[in-house]
């Protein structure tokens, strides 16, 4: 990944650390995302103790700091360093000692030896913002993992839908950048786009759901499970929302029906507003590496 790329993640990043945190608190769809996931992470820890895992691209902590609570030695690896020291600050004042902060970016895992974590994780698209280097990037994920590996990557179809039309229509009165996106998947943030909406992310590169499970497949993994995580909720009037998660039992039971609807081959390709549109749980099968 070109310096340049690297430092315009940094400052990105840096700047949306306080924005992260209270959308996490706030959003009830946001809510049902994050514990979407942790069934999926749960799914792959079972009951098992003591796992190292990596958290590529882990942000404020939000699965690296309770999972290393849980008593697993957690990697947290982010390019941001107030995404770090946010991290960091938490990680001290539950006293966890367990979790161990780098900066770095997920296309360079050098750092780590081949199969050195049971799990690694890299959720809320990492993997998009490495968007010339995606490849890379993957497959030093699926090296230093012993077998699974959890993703959540930009959803296509669901990035589209969610701002990318109005983005055009509203600075070129027609569709624009939603074509190349549509086509190719990458989103290169020239200067010129970045001046009509300075908030837009750095290059970014969304996966349509079969694209990903082949680019896994090619690099020796088995895809075990793959959903656009949030898509239902995103549909939820928000007030019910906060109400539903008050309520546990009914909570549990919606969280079990969600899985199953967003899982479903006619809905993958939406996915949650603002966050990673789909979730993937790859198996390492063979240790080729292409
Ligand atoms: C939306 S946040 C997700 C954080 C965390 N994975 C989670 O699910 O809560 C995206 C994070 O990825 C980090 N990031 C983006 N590109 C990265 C890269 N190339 N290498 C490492 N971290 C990266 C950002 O700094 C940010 O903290």
């Amino acid at each position: 990944m070109v310096n340049n790329h690297r430092s315009q993640l940094q400052s990105f990043w840096d700047r949306l650390v306080e924005k992260e945190l209270k959308r996490e608190k706030e959003d009830p769809r946001k809510r049902v995302h994050t514990d979407l996931l942790w069934r999926e992470i749960k799914r792959s820890i079972q009951k098992k103790s003591n796992l190292t895992i990596l958290d590529a691209g882990a942000g404020f902590g939000r699965f690296s700091i309770p999972l290393a609570e849980a008593g697993h030695k957690v990697v947290h690896l982010d390019i941001s360093p107030k995404m770090l020291e946010a991290a960091c600050k938490i990680a001290q004042s539950r006293e966890i000692t367990t979790i161990e902060f780098m900066q770095g970016s997920i296309d360079d895992l050098s750092r780590f030896e081949t199969s050195s974590f049971d799990i690694v994780l890299c959720l809320d698209s990492p993997l998009s913002f490495c968007y010339n280097t995606y490849e890379t990037a993957l497959s030093e994920l699926i090296r230093v993992t012993k077998s699974n590996l959890i993703l959540c990557v930009m959803n296509r179809s669901g990035v589209i839908a969610e701002g990318g039309v109005n983005f055009d229509l509203q600075h070129f009165g027609k569709l624009k950048t939603v074509l190349e996106v549509y086509n190719a998947g990458t989103l290169v943030v020239t200067e010129e786009l970045r001046s009509l909406q300075p908030t837009l992310f750095p290059s970014w590169h969304a996966f349509r759901p079969d694209e990903i499970k082949e680019l896994l497949e090619r690099k020796g993994c088995r895809v075990e499970r793959i959903s656009a995580p949030g898509t239902l909720a995103r549909f939820v009037d928000p007030e019910l929302l906060k109400q539903l998660i008050n309520d546990k039992e009914a909570y549990e039971s919606y969280l079990g029906f969600e899985e199953q609807y967003d899982s479903d081959v006619y809905v993958l390709g939406i996915g949650a507003v603002g966050a990673g549109g789909l979730l993937i749980t790859a198996a390492k099968c063979d240790r080729r590496q292409k």
